[in-house]
């Protein structure tokens, strides 16, 4: 463990268990970054009522407990009880050296890798994709990649909405289009065009709307022809998410589509079980179940439907063979649902429901990891003047637009083919940084130039401190030598900073591995980067001489690393110049 505030933190919690007793093992240390030390340790105030002691004496007897080591140098008990310590530069420098050496950047593996599913993105067939998917697919990437890095199996998921009654009348207007010019060859940049076609003759033609209703059963019973029309549509769709995925740099493949129509074969079985064990039952004329705990207003349980009045199956059937075949097919222990918030009830009803039938049990869990909407400049729900929703492409198009904008008075120098390249780097990556820098459940305004600009928490920040760097190591000769790391008593507060943040990328990660809260890791990035600016400006690196300047180039070089791995892991690229 090379991270000086994990080795702290488990100190602490060994000095807890020497002066307090063994029931203290999983005491949390409260350890971060001091304001007038390096760390500090505030859980003497916390524990200071169990302890039935004044909090002072608690973090005297912390302190004074304290297994022998070479990490911490001075321990200073500040105000009611803060444990003030500062660490001996001998073990961060001999830390930041041997990082060095580690490509993994002091990331650890998994002591324990599971399998886990990860659902998300999930566009629907026949639908454009909107800013809503763009949350789950940013998200869902960044947690796949992250949770793959640190030693997992991670089985994407991506359950697109292929399914379901919207077919029958696509396949009817489908069908009516065919005699016409154009037909066949749908770009989905019209298929919501074509949806909404569809939906207006469904709802003015009761002809059509028969046709569809027909259409649906005979999709459902496997007739040969309509599963061919169905498959047309599904395959123009799957083209089409495809080609955004591609745009955005995003690990999804067609091995990863899991869609609903996968479950067709099986809900027949599962609710005919549900039924078997009594868990289901009738209600109005719908096939229920009612998981523990789930009232409505009038405190009346609330149904999930697992079969409608008219036989059909929906949504919720779907998640709940979805569940099983992710528990007993795939053998996930963790699976992760990024969904919008707005489902929350949907899927705590489904792991209610699954934990009730003897089927979700430890060590497997389900989490929904929910999050918030991308609202306009208005703070409403973010659509265009039309009142439609904002397509996803139209989204990627102007980020890079704008990025290459910026970068035209930022970086005049760059020729117009590395501009270009930047520019989707930049203009792709702020698009993703912006969604995964704010609090996942929260919702967030959608401003694309705050995003692509290059001030504060922002992706170009980031990305343009590392081309610094980069550009730094292309004014030396080849071969120069780095380090080792070395923080004499004369360092500006700024290197010790630097070293001490850099130290920190491991526990950023497994932050994120605990809460799937990415904003855990851009914080640490931002934090990470803004303090190499402070010690670029205080502490010259090629004007210096010898060993200082070998060691300020391989903290140079470490922050590089840290900034594009860090980054890479949350799928954002960095380019080596802007
Ligand atoms: N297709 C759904 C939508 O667009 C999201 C599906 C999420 N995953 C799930 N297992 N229900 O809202």
């Amino acid at each position: 463990m090379l991270d000086p505030l994990e080795v702290l933190k488990s100190l602490v919690r060994d000095a807890a268990v020497a002066a307090l007793g063994p029931e203290y093992a999983d005491v949390d240390p409260q350890v971060r970054r001091g304001q007038h030390a390096d760390a500090q340790a505030d859980l003497a105030l916390g524990l200071a009522k169990r302890v039935r002691k004044a909090p002072r004496a608690v973090a005297e007897s912390l302190v004074a407990a304290l297994p022998p080591n070479d990490l911490v140098e001075r321990v200073e008990i500040a105000g009611p009880g803060f444990i003030n310590v500062t660490f001996a530069s001998s073990w961060l420098v001999k830390a930041a050296t041997e990082r060095l050496r580690d490509p993994r950047l002091g990331v650890a593996r998994a002591n324990t890798p599971e399998r886990i599913t990860i659902d998300y993105s999930a566009p629907n067939v026949a639908k454009e994709m909107h800013v809503g998917h763009l949350r789950s697919t940013v998200l869902g990437d960044a947690l796949a990649r992250l949770l793959e890095f640190r030693g997992h199996t991670v089985i994407r998921q991506n359950h697109v909405g292929d399914w379901g009654t919207p077919f029958g009348m696509l396949i009817e207007h489908l069908l009516d289009r065919q005699g016409q010019p154009s037909a066949g060859d749908y770009e989905v940049s019209d298929l919501t065009a074509f949806y909404k076609e569809a939906r207006r003759k469904f709802d003015d033609d009761p002809a059509f709307a028969e046709r569809s209703r027909r259409r649906v059963v005979a999709l459902q019973a496997g007739d040969a022809e309509t599963l061919e029309r169905w498959r047309t549509l599904v395959d123009i769709s799957k083209r089409y998410f495809e080609t955004i995925y591609a745009a955005l740099d995003i690990t999804l493949q067609d091995r990863d589509v899991a869609g609903e129509s996968m479950y067709n074969d099986r809900l027949v079985p599962l609710v005919a079980e549900l039924q078997e064990r009594g868990y289901a039952r009738e209600d109005n004329g719908a096939l229920c179940v009612f998981p523990a705990g789930f009232t409505n207003k009038d405190k009346e349980p609330l149904p999930l439907i697992v079969r409608k009045s008219d036989g059909g199956f929906g949504y919720a059937t779907t998640d709940l063979a979805a569940i099983r075949y992710r528990l007993f097919d795939v053998e996930a222990t963790r699976l992760l649902y990024v969904v919008g918030a707005p489902q929350t009830q949907h899927f705590s009803m489904v792991f209610t429901a699954a934990r009730e039938l003897g089927w979700l049990k430890p060590p497997a869990r389900a989490e929904h990891v929910a999050f918030g909407s991308v609202l306009g400049a208005d703070r409403r729900m973010l659509r265009t003047r039309e009142g439609d929703s904002v397509r996803l492409v139209d989204l990627i198009s102007e980020a890079v637009a704008r990025a290459e904008a910026v970068l035209e008075t930022k970086a005049p120098d760059l020729d117009a083919e590395t501009r270009t390249k930047v520019a989707r780097m930049v203009g792709v990556g702020s698009l993703k940084y912006a969604d995964l820098s704010n609090d996942r459940v929260k919702d967030y305004v959608f401003d694309v130039n705050r995003m692509v600009s290059f001030d504060g928490n922002t992706c170009g920040y980031l990305q343009y401190a590392h081309a610094r760097i980069r550009s730094v190591f292309r004014k030396l000769d080849a071969g120069v030598e780095l380090g080792p790391v070395e923080l004499p008593a004369t360092a500006d507060a700024a290197e010790r900073t630097l070293v001490l943040n850099l130290l920190g990328l491991g526990a950023a990660v497994d932050a994120v591995e605990t809460t799937l809260e990415p904003h855990r890791l851009t914080s640490y990035l931002y934090e990470l980067a803004t303090s190499f600016t402070s010690f670029y400006e205080k502490c010259p690196i090629l004007s210096s001489e010898g060993t200082v300047r070998a060691s300020r180039l391989a903290l140079a070089e470490l922050t590089a690393r840290t900034l594009h791995l860090g980054l890479g892991l949350l799928g954002i690229s960095v380019p080596d110049r802007m």
